[in-house]
This record gives C-alpha cells, sequence and structure tokens, in this order.
C-alpha cells in the first residue's frame, strides 16, 4: 500500500494512479464478494475505498474512468447484475443413462401421445455441450439482451459481457419481431489451456475445467474482462418467439443457422431409437478430438406440434432426454467415514478420500447413501460391488457422472488391511445422542430427536433460505451456520428470521460490529430479508422442509387449497382419520404376528375392533383425509407425513409463528377466464383423443385442479367409455359429468 495523500494535496498524474488502483481493488472486492462469496476486505475498508475513489473524482471531474465504480448502483451492489425474469422458463433436461432409458424415453412418449409403438416418430441427435446456457433476446433484430439460465425462471442480466462474444451476433436479419435465442456458452480445450497458461504467468486464478473458465469469463462484472476471454456459442433451442421458426426442430435449427448463429453440425435426424443409439455412439467415438468438452447426447422430437403437445414437466421438457456418456473412474484410499445428519433426520454416510483426479475434477468426498450400501446391498435388498463391503483405509474405485455427486463403485480386497475391521453404523445420532432408527420398508435411519437436534434445525433452516425456497439475499447456508445458537442474535426458527431488525434493536448496534458484517452489509441484509416478507404460497410450503414435500407436492397442495388456512384446517380436520388408519394397521399387525395362537387372535381381534371402535371416524375426517390423498400426485406417503408435521407441537408452532411474518400469495390462476378455472376435475373410462397425462396437464395448464377420486369436492367428472366406480359415485353425489367430446369443446379445443 502506498502512502495515503490528502485528496487536496494529490497531483493530476498521483490522482490518475490511483483512480485506476481503486478501480482495479474495488473491482476485485466485488468479484470476490459476489462470485466466490469469500470477501477479503471488511465493509468498512469497502466503503471507505469508494468514498476515497468518489472525493478524488470530485476533485478532478475529467479524470473520471469509463468503467467508475461510482457509477455501479449501491453501496455495494447486492446483486453484481441486475436479475431478468425470463419470458420463458429455462429448462433443464432429463437423463438417459444407457441404451434402455433411451428406449423408455421413446416409449413414454408414444403412450402420452396415444401413437403405436411402430407409428413414424422421428428425433433429431445432438451434442450435449459442457458449458453455461444463455438466453439471447432480439427485438426488431437487435440484440436487446442476454440472460443466464439462474434458478430457470431469474437469470442475471449479462448483456454486455454477452456482446463481447464473437459468435453471438448483435443484429440479425428476417428474424421475427420478437426472437429469444438460446444455447451454450463454452470454451475450446485450445483457448482454455491457453488462459490458464497466461492466468498462471500473471498471477491470476487459473480454472478447473472448460466449463468453470466459461462461466467465470462470462459473469465477470467488467465485461472488460469477459472481452479478454475467447468465448464461444452454440444455438440449439428458443424462448419467446412472436411466430414460429419452422415446423420441426431441424428446420428451426436451420433458420437459426441462417441467422448467423453458430449450430452443432453433428446434429442428426433419426428415424428411430436404434439410429438414436447409432449416432450416440458416433458422436461419443469423435468425442476425444472434438476440442471441447460435451458430456452426452441430446434428443428432441423433431416436430415442433409435437413438442407443444408434449409440454413440460415441473423442470424438463417432455419431448427432450440428455443421454448421458458414462461416468468417469479412479482408484484411491478411503480415510474415514463421516455421518451428517440432514433436515429430515437421514444419518447420510459420507466417504473421505484421499484427494483424487476424476475426469479432471479432484474428489475428496463421496457419498456412501446409506448403511446398506456400505454393506453392499442396495435398496431392494439387491448385491451390489458383488456383495463386497467397505471398510476404513480400503482402496476403493471412485466413480463420478457430470454433476453427479461422486461415489464408490468398487473395493479392491486385495489391499485391504489386515486389521481393517467392518464398519460400524450408529444407532445413536452423532448430533444429539437421540436414537437414531429405522423404520420398516425404509433405507435410511433417522435421527429421532426433531428439532431439538440442532443438525435437523440447522439443515432445516439452510433448506428454507435456500434459493428455491425462501432465496434471502445475503442469507444463506454459511450465515446459517454461523447465526444458529448465536449467544446474541440467534436465529434458530424461520421466524427467527424475520424479527432479525427488531431484535437487533433497529440500530445494527448488535450484527455490524461482528467480524465480516458492517453498516452496508447489515442493512443490505434486513432489507432482503423484507423483501421476502411476501411468499407464493406454494414457496412457503416446500420452504417448510417438510418430508416428502418437493417443489412438485407443494405447488399441488398450493393450488388445491390456495391458501395456508384453508389447508390447516383440512389436515387438522382429517388428522383423527390418520391416528384410525394408524391403530388398524399396528393392530393388523399385531395381529398377524401372534395369529398361530388362535386363542389370543380372537382376543386381539377384539381388542381391535373395540379400538378402532373407539376411534370411530367422522365423516368431515374421513372426507378431508381422502381429499388431500385425492390430489393427483400427492398420494399417502405424502399425506402422512404432512399430517404428522402438522400434529407436531414444536414444528407447528414454528409455522404459526413464521406465518405471523408473512404475507402469502395465493397461486395464480394459470388462466381465470377459462371455463374450468378452479373447478375440481376427475377423468375417468378410456379418452380416445388424448392420453389420460395429457388431458392432466391441459385441464391444469387451464386452471383446473385435477384429482383421482371423486368426492363432494368434485366439479366435473370427464367419462370416456368404461368408466365404473367413480361415474356411479359422480351421479349419486349429483356431480355434473361430460364425455370427452363435450370437455373437449368446454376448453374450446374440439
Ligand atoms: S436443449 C428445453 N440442447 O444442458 C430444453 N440443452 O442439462 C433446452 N445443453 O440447461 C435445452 N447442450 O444448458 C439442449 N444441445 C443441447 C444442449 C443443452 C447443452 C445444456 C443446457 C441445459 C442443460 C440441461
Amino acid at each position: 500500500m502506498s502512502k495515503i495523500i490528502a485528496v487536496a494535496e494529490l497531483t493530476e498524474e498521483e490522482a490518475r494512479e490511483e483512480l485506476a488502483r481503486l478501480s482495479e481493488q474495488l473491482l476485485r472486492a466485488n468479484e470476490l464478494y459476489h462470485a466466490k462469496d469469500a470477501p477479503e476486505i471488511s465493509d468498512a475498508d469497502y466503503d471507505a475505498l469508494k468514498r476515497r475513489n468518489a472525493e478524488i473524482e470530485a476533485r478532478f471531474p475529467k479524470l473520471k474512468r469509463g468503467d467508475s465504480p461510482s457509477d455501479q448502483i449501491g453501496a455495494r451492489p447486492v446483486d453484481g447484475f441486475a436479475k431478468v425474469t425470463h419470458a420463458r422458463r429455462m429448462m433443464s433436461l432429463g437423463n438417459a443413462f444407457d441404451d434402455a432409458d433411451v428406449k423408455d424415453f421413446d416409449r413414454s412418449i408414444r403412450k402420452y401421445l396415444g401413437l403405436a409403438d411402430d407409428a413414424p416418430l422421428a428425433f433429431t441427435a445432438e451434442p450435449k455441450i459442457d458449458g453455461l446456457s444463455l438466453s439471447l433476446r432480439y427485438e426488431q433484430g437487435q440484440l436487446i439482451q442476454a440472460a443466464t439460465r439462474g434458478d430457470g425462471e431469474v437469470g442475471e442480466n449479462v448483456t454486455a459481457n454477452a456482446k463481447t462474444v464473437a459468435d453471438i451476433p448483435h443484429r440479425i436479419e428476417g428474424a421475427p419481431d420478437v426472437l429469444e435465442v438460446r444455447g451454450e456458452v463454452y470454451m475450446s480445450h485450445e483457448d482454455f489451456d491457453a488462459l490458464n497458461a497466461r492466468q498462471t504467468e500473471t498471477g491470476g486464478k487459473t480454472f478447473a475445467n472448460p466449463r468453470n473458465a466459461a462461466a467465470g469469463s462470462l459473469r465477470q462484472l467488467d465485461a472488460g474482462i469477459t472481452r479478454t476471454r475467447p468465448l464461444r456459442f452454440f444455438a440449439y433451442a428458443w424462448g419467446e418467439l412472436s411466430e414460429p421458426l419452422a415446423e420441426t426442430q431441424m428446420d428451426a435449427i436451420a433458420r437459426l443457422r441462417d441467422f448467423g448463429f453458430q449450430v452443432n453440425e453433428l446434429t442428426r435426424l433419426c428415424a428411430t431409437a436404434s439410429e438414436m443409439l447409432q449416432h450416440y455412439r458416433a458422436i461419443e467415438a469423435q468425442r476425444a478430438t472434438l476440442g471441447y468438452d460435451i458430456d452426452g447426447v441430446v434428443y428432441k422430437v423433431d416436430d415442433l406440434s409435437l413438442q407443444a403437445r408434449l409440454g413440460f414437466r415441473s423442470t424438463t421438457p417432455r419431448w427432450a432426454i440428455a443421454h448421458k456418456f458414462p461416468a468417469e473412474l479412479a482408484w484411491t484410499r478411503l480415510e474415514a467415514i463421516d455421518i451428517q445428519v440432514g433436515r429430515t433426520g437421514a444419518l447420510s454416510p459420507v466417504a473421505r478420500l484421499h484427494p483424487v483426479t476424476v475426469g479432471g475434477v479432484v474428489v475428496s468426498n463421496a457419498t456412501l447413501h446409506n448403511e446398506d450400501y456400505i454393506v453392499g446391498r442396495d435398496a431392494k435388498g439387491g448385491v451390489i460391488r458383488d456383495g463386497k463391503d467397505i471398510r476404513v483405509g480400503d482402496w476403493v474405485q471412485v466413480y463420478r457422472a457430470g454433476d453427479v455427486i461422486p461415489k464408490i463403485s468398487d473395493v479392491d480386497l486385495t489391499k485391504r488391511f489386515d486389521n481393517a475391521a467392518p464398519y460400524e453404523f450408529p444407532s445413536k445420532c452423532p448430533e444429539c445422542g437421540s436414537d437414531a432408527i429405522r423404520e420398516e420398508g425404509d433405507a435410511v435411519r433417522r435421527c429421532t430427536g426433531g428439532l431439538i437436534c440442532p443438525a435437523q434445525a440447522v439443515e432445516k433452516l439452510k433448506h428454507f433460505v435456500s434459493r428455491k425456497a425462501f432465496d434471502i439475499e445475503g442469507l444463506g447456508a454459511k450465515q446459517i451456520e454461523m447465526f444458529y445458537d448465536d449467544p446474541i442474535l440467534p436465529i434458530n426458527t424461520p421466524a427467527d428470521i424475520f424479527t432479525l431488525r427488531d431484535r437487533d434493536a433497529g440500530n445494527l448496534a448488535r450484527l455490524k460490529n461482528r467480524d465480516g458484517w458492517g453498516e452496508t452489509s447489515a442493512s443490505n441484509l434486513f432489507a432482503a430479508i423484507d423483501d421476502k416478507r411476501t411468499i407464493p404460497f406454494a414457496r412457503l410450503l416446500f420452504a417448510l422442509g417438510i418430508r416428502h414435500v418437493g417443489e412438485v407436492g407443494a405447488r399441488d397442495l398450493a393450488l388445491f387449497y390456495r391458501n395456508w388456512e384453508t389447508m390447516t384446517a383440512a389436515i387438522d380436520t382429517a388428522r383423527p382419520a390418520v391416528l384410525a388408519q394408524r391403530a388398524a394397521d399396528e393392530a393388523e399387525e399385531a395381529e398377524r404376528i401372534i395369529a398361530t395362537e388362535e386363542g389370543r387372535r380372537a382376543r386381539l381381534k377384539e381388542a381391535r375392533d373395540a379400538a378402532i371402535a373407539r376411534m370411530e371416524v367422522s365423516a368431515q375426517a374421513a372426507n378431508a383425509w381422502s381429499d388431500l390423498i385425492g390430489i393427483d400426485g400427492i398420494g399417502t406417503t405424502l399425506g402422512l407425513s404432512l399430517s404428522d408435521a402438522f400434529a407436531n407441537v414444536d414444528e407447528r408452532r414454528a409455522f404459526d409463528d413464521l406465518c405471523q411474518h408473512l404475507t402469502i400469495i395465493p397461486p395464480k390462476a394459470p388462466s381465470s377466464d377459462s371455463p374450468v378455472a378452479g373447478k375440481t376435475v376427475v377423468f375417468t373410462g378410456t379418452l380416445e383423443k388424448m392420453t389420460r397425462a395429457e388431458a392432466k396437464a391441459r385441464a391444469e395448464a387451464l386452471g383446473a385442479k385435477v384429482s383421482g377420486s371423486v368426492s363432494q369436492k368434485t366439479d366435473l367428472l370427464v367419462a370416456g367409455p368404461g368408466a365404473g366406480s367413480k361415474a356411479k359415485k359422480a351421479a349419486d353425489l349429483g356431480v355434473e359429468t361430460l364425455d370427452e367430446d363435450s370437455w373437449l369443446q368446454l376448453i374450446g379445443d374440439a
């Protein structure tokens, strides 16, 4: 650090030099803070540098730099990049790992579309580029925005950076007025090696692989740096369009090429699944000589009208799949087995390995799944690794496939130490000492401590703030670890997050004096928390971290119940039905066990009937329960887990406390003007114009709730030929019943 001279005494030359230095320092600080989440200077120091920069600029206005840190919005931008909401969600792809998966893919599409096994159905097959996806928006032929995928819905605005990529045209001719081109930004092997060599020479950061290098280069806050990085772009898909590009995937890609984009020349049209597999092998054979990384082959239904009919699951299209290349392997020593406790109490064994490079990435941890896996059995009791168990000290084979967590695929018994003992899986939670038990049919041993177990509580909180849940800027896993059980300002429950500002007495006094926290980051955190006091119902439900309630289940529940009060009332109403069901199951189980002794059997049956009679469940409870598990996609497992979570006193208190601080937004009906929006529809019998899955997806897209069973809540039954008990029940309940044609007419699709 050079000596600090008062601004008033700086010469012009000194000022110019210092502005350059400050710009570099602030850029680096920003980079460490945002991209690496590892700030090197405190907020206070950062603020001081920025102030100094502003003072010098005020004295020498003409020296202000083009990339002046003063022009960045906010004291320390909360985000490096502005957020962009994608006009059409950016999807990821489902995976196929072998030939059978590819054939299943073909079969399931035929089934969905109701196509015969031998009906023509063409697919494209093309390399899966190992880079990062980017969406480019052109309006009237002009590139106006480039955005990364982010979480699929909201990405980062990297327009200035994308404009420095030679493969990305700034203007295109003859395109639709609105055209979003999607594809992959990547770096060639040659450019990657040269970049790393240059970085080593200049003392800069080197990258682990071309994908990281491409991502790191595109996500630079200074587009000037991106410009010096040799990035490339392949176009392979699109988002919003003001008019269709073509009728087939092949023709659409040809149009993108005509607009001036690079498209992959290994893209082929395949008439059958075996042609797809053939092309997969042809691409795999060329993999090493392509000059850039690919990690599989993507197959897409060629006919775009069929793509439209097939549509999307929650995060992946039904009409495409990625066929991954086989994993890479390496051998190393297993140094230890650690047990991690997850948010649902699951005890997960983790292998600590002597670090080894597998396919260009250094691996030092691998998952061991559960105790059966260590012993050499899979979830169904089948033998894996030829039944070889895994012991600490073993020489093990590590397997890594793409971004999948590495696993241990083999053990070399000839290298096993004589004194190596079989691994003993703990029966107590290593975090809280509670019993860890394994329920029948569950592969996983779980800690029974609930919220008393600090590991479960912390993991639940981490899940609560995670990206698909509350997604609170500046409050990630690291900060949760820091705040949990903190003596001064603890966050032990989700509600504690929302009282943080008040408990901090509103003057930041407590927060800002901690390590790594300054006034700016503290007030940024409070603002980020305030930002999330209003939350969509489905997101809230997912965030609660209830076992079996994933993103899709949360969405289904939210669409069905629409608000928190209705849902909790229904769950409470259904509770007696759950208890009665369990009592009956348990009695039956006991009866089974001692069934050999006739006399005892009769006595037990009496006792059981008496117990059930005492638990006589009201029709109301039974209905609420059958409504809940009848929601399409919910079922008994999720229903039980949800019911148990809400009946657990600690959890319920945590939920209720949390809701005091929130405004919950009901799910928006996808199209409120449709005649079936908000209606509960049941399909039964054989549908002739579409398959059941397609009918369900279309009804949901129009805002209907699709249920699997008829009840008083059912508004419409769509009955095809062969409809049986459901049609009868609907008639008994006076539910309106339509045939398939009238249904199509009703939704304007006849
Ligand atoms: S199509 C709606 N084609 O793979 C489907 N994706 O694992 C859009 N990717 O997010 C994707 N090469 O970033 C498609 N030829 C290709 C691809 C490709 C790479 C990436 C893409 C996607 C990810 C999913």
